[in-house]
Formats: structure tokens, sequence, C-alpha cells
């Protein structure tokens, strides 16, 4: 059976106080929708249409889903209808309803109501419920004999009624005919005069249609995120998920609480995170590494058993036995090779350093590529900006630059020259050769 998706997230989100859709609101470095649809991806679902607003709807491509715009508002079962008109009709078809506010919602709740109606021919639509603490703005459960009668909104509802703690979470599975005909006959006479989709469980079931609900194994699972103090407590939980998860395959996380982790990484075994660490977009990091504390990675790759403390480390490869910090800052497509070492207040950008190269201390190598071996002495400088544009500096094998050297580029050092302590370099060096001076000029060329 092949399931379609409707995502609702046309809703102002009001209570954001923002400029930007509330859906598109960050969580572990990813939009709150994004985890929606990889969840729904995760339960088999890929066909995905997004009901959006006109601020929403130019990013709904970036999801992978298509999307047709609700202007105006009238309610979750108009913004249905608006989605139905827009889906082809398919007899047997089956479609499932969510709200792009949850987050947290895993594959599993999303397969749970999906397999109830495959595995019963005689139900028009699962919903999942969730028992909640009271007070709660929830839709409440109303049942009967197992099934659910009818969903009232918490605005909607008597004293009697909000006395009831199932919940309805907001997530449906139905047969598309039961829902087309169900949505159809909506009307909005309610506190909010809104098309309520909850009024289509009211519809079905006096059309003898049966309604089952299927509990949520945890409700925290299914808030919805309709501000900004929902934001963090759902960050918490979706970062406290991510790194049971790597913790569970074998990485040591020294506090989860003050570790701040992207889904999607790769951490091999036996690498320890140490607290006040933040990784994100798609890093991989090898085995027995040991990041932080107080450490950013984003965008990299690290091989095994490197070393990264205090440190900022930004789109940059690295291989193994490297050990970076503390206090450096590698970015903009830094590339090191095995054994090499990066220690503190060095700044390297655009730059290869090859196996066992070492900046040990205060450099700045930008534009740079620097030979096997080779020893970059405290306080050097790659000159690389004229005023107009970037030029490069090449550094050869088992070089060694001398501390507090400049070298103004474009210029090479061969391998195995040496520049002099305070050198100025602006003319190339040739292999073996010794410089020193502003401007360096060849040692043994000097009077005496
Ligand atoms: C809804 C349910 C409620 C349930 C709760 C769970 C209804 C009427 N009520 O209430 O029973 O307990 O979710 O979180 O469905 N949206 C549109 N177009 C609209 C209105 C809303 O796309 O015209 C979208 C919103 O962007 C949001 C979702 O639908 O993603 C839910 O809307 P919201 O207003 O947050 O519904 P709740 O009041 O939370
Ligand atoms: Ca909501």
């Amino acid at each position: 059976m092949k399931w379609r998706a409707i995502v609702l997230a046309a809703g102002k989100g009001t209570r954001m106080k923002s400029a930007r859709p509330k859906v598109l609101h960050e969580l572990c470095g990813r939009p709150m929708l994004w985890y929606v649809l990889d969840a729904l991806r995760g339960a088999g679902v890929d066909d995905v249409l997004m009901v959006t607003n006109d601020e929403l709807d130019p990013h709904a491509a970036s999801f992978g889903a298509h999307s047709v715009v609700q202007n105006p508002q009238l309610g979750t079962g108009h913004a249905v209808q608006i989605a139905l008109d827009d889906l082809e009709l398919r007899e047997d078809g089956h479609v499932l309803v969510v709200y792009g506010d949850m987050p947290l919602v895993g594959a599993a709740t999303f397969r749970a109501v999906v397999d109830a109606v495959e595995n019963d021919s005689s139900v028009a639509l699962a919903m999942v419920t969730a028992k909640m603490p009271l007070p709660s703005n929830f839709g409440r459960v109303i049942r009967r004999d197992g099934t659910v009668e009818r969903i009232v909104e918490a605005r909607d509802a008597s004293p009697e009624e909000l006395q009831l703690d199932e919940m309805n979470a907001g997530i449906y599975a139905y047969r598309e005919l039961a829902l087309r005909d169900s949505v159809r006959a909506l009307h909005n006479d309610n506190a909010q005069r809104e098309y309520y989709l909850t009024d289509t469980i009211e519809g079905l079931a006096k059309g003898g249609k049966r309604v089952v609900p299927v509990a949520a194994r945890d409700h925290r699972d299914v808030l919805g995120i309709n501000d900004r103090v929902e934001l963090a407590l759902a960050r918490k939980s979706m970062n406290a998920r991510i790194c049971l998860e790597h913790m569970t395959a074998g990485v040591t996380i020294v506090d989860p609480d003050a570790t701040y982790l992207e889904p999607e990484l790769r951490i091999g075994r036996d690498t320890v995170i140490y607290p006040n660490t933040t990784i994100g977009l798609l890093s991989e990091i090898g085995e027995g590494c040991a990041i932080g504390p107080n450490s950013r990675l984003s965008d990299v790759k690290l091989g095994d058993n490197v070393t990264v403390r205090e440190s900022v480390v930004v789109q940059t490869k690295i291989g193994s036995n490297v050990t970076i910090g503390p206090f450096a800052h590698l970015r903009g497509g830094a590339a090191l090779g095995d054994d090499v070492r990066v220690g503190n207040f060095v700044e390297v950008k655009n730059a290869q350093m090859a196996a066992g190269s070492k900046a040990s201390h205060l450099s700045y190598l930008g534009d740079v590529s620097i030979g096997e071996g080779a020893n970059i002495g405290a306080g050097t400088i790659t000159c690389n900006y004229d005023g107009k544009k970037k030029n490069r500096t090449t550094i050869g094998k088992n070089a060694m630059i001398g501390s507090n050297s400049s070298l103004v580029a474009p210029v090479t050092i061969g391998d195995g020259a040496l520049t002099g302590a305070g050198s100025v370099v602006t003319k190339d060096v040739p292999p073996g050769a010794r410089v020193a001076g502003n401007p360096a000029r060849p040692l043994d060329a000097r009077p005496r």
C-alpha cells in the first residue's frame, strides 16, 4: 500500500513572535519541519504535500516536498481540503495527515497509525492519542466502546470534558475516501469560526465508520511547538536523543547536557567528547578521538585518534593521529594529513598541511601548501592578501620556517629550505637554501 502524507504548516505561528515561519525555526541545527519529513521518510512515506503560507512556500522544495498555499487560513480542516483539491484522487488510497510543528514524533509513531489502518480493513481512521497532565490546550478524545466518537477542542469543551486527560496528538492515518467525504462535510460553528480537521472524526463515527486510537509511547514526543520556550525544551529532548544514540554505539559523552550534536553525524567508537562541545553539519569523526572541551566542529572529517582541544574547526579534513589546539582555528577548506600538529593560537585557512608537518604556536597559515615534515616556527604569517587578491604560498618538504617569518605571497620555499627568525620572504627560496633578513637574502651570499 502506498501512502501519501499531508503536512500542515500554514499556521501563522504568532506565539513565536518571529519574522520567520514557525516551522523553519531550528533545533539541533535543523528546522523543525526537517524532522517531520525525516520521520515520514523513515516510516516509508516519501510522497509529501505540504500546506504552506506565502512566507513558507518558497522553502518547501528544499524539504523534498510538494506544496500548496493556503490563504486565507481557515483552520486545519480547510487546510486539508485545499491539499486534497491538489492531490489526484485514488479510490484505494491512504493519506497520513500530520502537523508540521511536531519535530519529536519519530517514524515508529507514524508507522503505528499506518499499520493500524493496513492491518484492519474495518478501520477508516487511526489517530494517535496521548495521556497528558492537566491542564492542557490539546483537543480531548471522547471515546465509546474502544473507538473514538469525537474530539472536542479545549476552547469548545465543557468543564467535565476538560477533565479528560486523553488528548488528540494530531497524527491521523485515513483511508482516502473516508477523508475526502468527511472533510467535505465540515462546518465552522465553533469558538474559533474555523474548519476543524478534528470534526472529521465525529462525521466518520456518525456515518458508522471506525476510528481507532493508537496510544503514543510518551506524551512528550507529540508535543507541538508553539513558542520559543517549547522550542528550547524540544531541543533538549532531541539533543538527549542524539547523544543517547551515539553513546549506545560506543561513544563516550562526558556530559550529554553540555554536548550539542546534530542529526546525521558519524562518530567512531571509543571517541570521547568533553563538555561544551558542538558538532554539526554532517561531520564525520573517526575512532578513539578526543574532542573538546569547549570546541566547535562543523562540516569536518576527522580520521582516528585525533585530539581537538578548546578549538574551532570548520569545513576541514583531518587525517589520523593529529592534535589540534588548545585555541586553534581551522576553516575554509583546510586539509591536514596524518601526524600533523596545530598548536595554540594558530589559524589555518584554505591550507594543506602534509603528513608530519607542525605549526605549534601563534601563526596565520592561509592559502598555503605545506610539505611533509615541514616545521612552521612560532609567529609565522603567510601574507596572502596584497590588497586586491589572495595569493598562495608553497612550503616544501622538511622546510624550517624560523620564528616570526613573514612569507609574502605568491612565494615558494623549496624542500629542506630554511628561513631565519624574523625573515620577510619576498622571493622564492630554492630547495636547501637558507635565507634571513628583511627582505630575506641568501645567508651564504651575505658579506661577513
Ligand atoms: C490541533 C488540534 C488539536 C490537537 C493539537 C495537537 C485541530 C482543530 N486541533 O490544535 O485537537 O490536540 O493540534 O497539537 O486540528 N494549520 C494550517 N492551516 C490552518 C490552521 C492550522 O496549516 O488554517 C497548521 C498549523 O500550521 C499547525 C497545525 O496546522 O502546524 C496545527 O494547527 P494549530 O493551530 O497549532 O492547532 P492546535 O490549536 O494546536
Ligand atoms: Ca499546535
